[in-house]
């Protein structure tokens, strides 16, 4: 047992308490940050004289040793330290003695481990970013390809009205955006520095607060020590976006696995994203699209075990917080594994053009439009609503759609319709006439596209 407290206790800690407390099986993960935050420190102690320039170099120097020493794995961290920071502190200490004793100088874990965090996670909403920006391209390459495939809409999941493709992919490349503007909010209210806030109420050292936080990237010091190190809201921020961007690849994926199965056959699922059944040798399941729709229970569970342990500490540090980290590297890895993997199957995903036109054909999704019609020759849009309901009712019973009526059939129900009602009631025109801003005809999908397109140059 490795621990940088002994001196005020005259009793060995029980073993299970010990490994109860310890923190280091899964705080081990922000190692780089901690000897990051720990340079930074010790560089603005330095500064500041608390430090000589000496001592300052020697513990930089070995501090950058053991980072590399853990990287490139000649050493390794074991559970006989109590955290990530104890490991740290204890191999300087081995390496250089005396002087490594003072890199803990005006400095505490509840701010080290603040600042730990918030690096991590920091690091993370980048990393998150950067794969939705990936998942964002891929969407859009479906769009540029897909302005006049054409499919039905659903609402209720049956049958509206007709779309395209490239519309339909459009509706999910607004929500990752969204989910990128969220990500971008988080990292501007985020990037403030708590390294500094000592235990709870800073220190009597002249620290640097200021040039700490630049050294880090940080915007500037956090402006309350007691909230510094008690403030968990940003991972909480962080886990809600999380949580919103896999509710959003969970209806996506949803919608893969019915598009996926034998009765829809909208798309098919490559071979390297699928996999088969034990027993059945016909099955080609979308496993890939129902894990990530599973995961977003993690996802959730996450944010409201953050919150719940938030809920009822007093300020400041309370040993609860540590609880902030296993489920939030869980849930930032699962979201990071669910973006990168249902991008390269939707990259990867064929559509089946032809099936998708046919079902759009199929379901009187073209109704509303024949409504239309008849309401741009004069008649009042509720009749033509109640004509149109007795055409489709006429149509079910014969198994045709309303294109497959004779001019003779839909006179007979209305004297107003002529030749052009064909035209008027195409799949084509459905479509392409719906050209108000955010609507599936080509020339309104077209400048979406083209502003998108301008947004992922940025
Ligand atoms: N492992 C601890 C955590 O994750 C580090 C801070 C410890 N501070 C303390 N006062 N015991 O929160």
């Amino acid at each position: 047992m490795a621990q940088l407290w002994g001196g005020r206790f005259t009793k060995e800690t029980d073993q299970l308490v010990y490994n109860f407390n310890a923190s280091i099986t899964f705080d081990q993960k922000f190692y780089k940050q901690d000897i990051e935050g720990s340079i930074a420190h010790v560089t603005m102690l330095g500064k500041q004289g608390i430090l000589t320039e000496e001592e300052m170099q020697a513990i930089i120097k070995c501090l950058k040793e053991i980072l590399s020493d853990v990287e490139e794995g000649r050493l390794a961290i074991t559970n006989e330290y109590e955290d990530i920071h104890s490991f740290v502190e204890a191999n300087l200490i081995d390496r250089l003695g005396d002087t490594g004793k003072k890199l803990h100088t005006g400095r505490s874990r509840n701010d080290q481990v603040a600042l730990d965090m918030r690096l991590y996670t920091r690091q993370e909403v980048l990393h998150t970013d950067a794969l939705l920006k990936e998942l964002l391209a891929t969407i859009l390459h479906i769009m540029e390809e897909n302005t006049e495939t054409i499919m039905p809409g659903f609402t209720h999941l049956q049958k509206a009205q007709p779309i395209t493709l490239a519309h339909h992919m459009g509706a999910y490349f607004e929500m990752f955006k969204r989910d990128r503007l969220r990500l971008h909010d988080i990292y501007e209210r985020m990037n403030y520095c708590p390294l500094g806030s000592g235990a709870l109420a800073g220190t009597t050292y002249p620290l640097d607060r200021d040039y700490t936080a630049e050294l880090m990237g940080f915007y500037g010091p956090t402006l309350n020590s007691m909230d510094g190190v008690s403030d968990r809201d940003y991972l909480i921020e962080f886990l809600s976006a999380c949580a919103t961007i896999m509710m959003h690849l969970s209806r996506f994926s949803e919608e893969v696995i019915i598009w996926n199965s034998n009765e829809y056959q909208f798309v098919e699922i490559d071979d390297a994203y699928s996999t088969g059944s034990s027993i059945m040798p016909q099955k080609k399941n979308p496993d890939i699209a129902e894990l990530v729709r599973g995961k977003t229970g993690r996802v959730y569970g996450a944010l409201m075990s953050l919150l719940t342990t938030m809920k009822g500490i007093p300020l400041a540090y309370n040993k609860d917080m540590q609880e902030d980290k296993e489920l939030s590297f869980d849930a930032m890895d699962t979201v990071k594994g669910c973006i990168a993997l249902f991008n390269g199957m939707l990259a990867t995903m064929k559509f089946n053009k032809e099936r998708m036109r046919a079902s759009a054909n199929g379901g009187f999704t073209n109704a509303t439009d024949a409504a239309d019609y008849l309401v741009n020759h004069g008649v009042p849009f509720r009749d033509a609503h109640g004509i149109v309901g007795q055409i489709v009712l006429y149509c079910i019973d014969k198994g045709i759609a309303i294109d497959d009526m004779s001019l003779e059939e839909l006179k007979a129900i209305s004297p107003v319709f002529e030749e052009d009602i064909y035209e008027a009631i195409s799949m084509e025109t459905c479509v392409n006439k719906r050209l108000t801003v955010g609507a599936p005809g080509k020339e309104a999908m077209e400048k979406v596209i083209a502003a998108e397109k301008e947004y992922l140059m940025q």
